[in-house]
């Protein structure tokens, strides 16, 4: 499938979708958003595809919502948008996706890379949600993810005062996996990729599953949650191959069964 505002290909088992308007700083319309949740979903579905990344350039991974494509908008235009209803195709995308950012990550941009399971940063990624200087606030998803991420404190900073984070307060934080020099970014989330993608395919998506089920649900909920899927990989060809490679001393080969 082509695509005109963004640019996909594969790495082994890595699916990648790179944002492609560099002229605007990667800001994200209802077309680009749809174009990257088609190819997610295509990806998702592909079986030779074991994890997902999202990416932009070096100089923004996406400045944010198209601020031109919103100047006029009214409430009922934004409802009717099909725009912030993408981040929602983001959430039911079953294998691990990774965010690998550099230079800006605002506004809707960052909101993106916090709907990814994991984020590599490069040296020069900053994140934030500057909406405030719009005379507007986050609207896909800011005021959630950065704060759980973030705690209260410096999301009420970073939301009602438009702080930015470098990458490395970002994963001081705890909002990044790692921050590697800017002409490794992609390289390092590729390698993270390719290794998730190498695991057991059912036991990495049910992981998934689990971790997430975090922000839904109470702790006794989640741990029950987490119980049955646990006993779930008990059915899986996979489960006999891993203990079975485990106890004879040999690498085990992955069925996805
Ligand atoms: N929307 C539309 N166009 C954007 C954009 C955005 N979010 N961000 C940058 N651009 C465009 C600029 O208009 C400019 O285009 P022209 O050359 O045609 O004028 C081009 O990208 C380059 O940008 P700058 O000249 O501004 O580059 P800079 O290096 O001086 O500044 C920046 C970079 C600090 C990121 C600045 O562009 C900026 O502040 N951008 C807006 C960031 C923002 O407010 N994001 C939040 C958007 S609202 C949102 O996301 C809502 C939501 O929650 C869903």
């Amino acid at each position: 499938m082509s695509y005109d505002h963004i640019l996909t290909h594969t790495d082994g088992r890595v699916g990648i979708a790179q944002i492609n308007r560099p002229k605007a700083l990667n800001a994200l319309n209802a077309d680009v958003m749809m174009e990257l949740m088609t190819a997610l979903e295509a990806f998702n579905a592909d079986e030779a595809i074991g994890c997902l990344i999202i990416t932009g350039n070096e100089r923004a991974f996406a400045a944010g919502a198209d601020i031109k494509a919103m100047a006029e908008a009214t409430p009922v235009s934004m409802l009717n948008s099909p725009m912030i209803d993408q981040w929602d195709r983001l959430q039911k995308i079953t294998k691990p996706v990774i965010a690998a950012v550099s230079g800006y990550a605002l506004g809707g941009g960052c909101e993106l890379a916090m709907a990814c399971d994991m984020i590599i940063a490069s040296e020069s990624a900053q994140f934030g949600q500057p909406e405030i200087n719009l005379g507007v606030m986050p609207g896909a998803g800011g005021t959630q993810r950065m704060t759980r991420a973030v705690g209260k404190a410096l999301a009420m900073e970073i939301v009602l005062n438009g702080r930015f984070l470098s990458a490395h307060e970002a994963q001081h934080y705890g909002l990044v996996n790692r921050v590697v020099p800017v002409e490794l970014y992609l390289d390092e989330a590729i390698k993270l990729g390719q290794q998730i993608a190498e695991r057991a395919p059912v036991a990495v998506r049910l992981a998934k599953e689990a971790i997430n089920a975090v922000f839904e649900t109470n702790l006794q909920s989640g741990l029950s949650l987490e119980r049955r899927l646990f006993y779930m990989l008990f059915a899986t060809v996979d489960q006999k191959e891993g203990m079975d490679a485990f106890i004879n001393k040999r690498p085990p080969d992955w069925k996805g069964e």
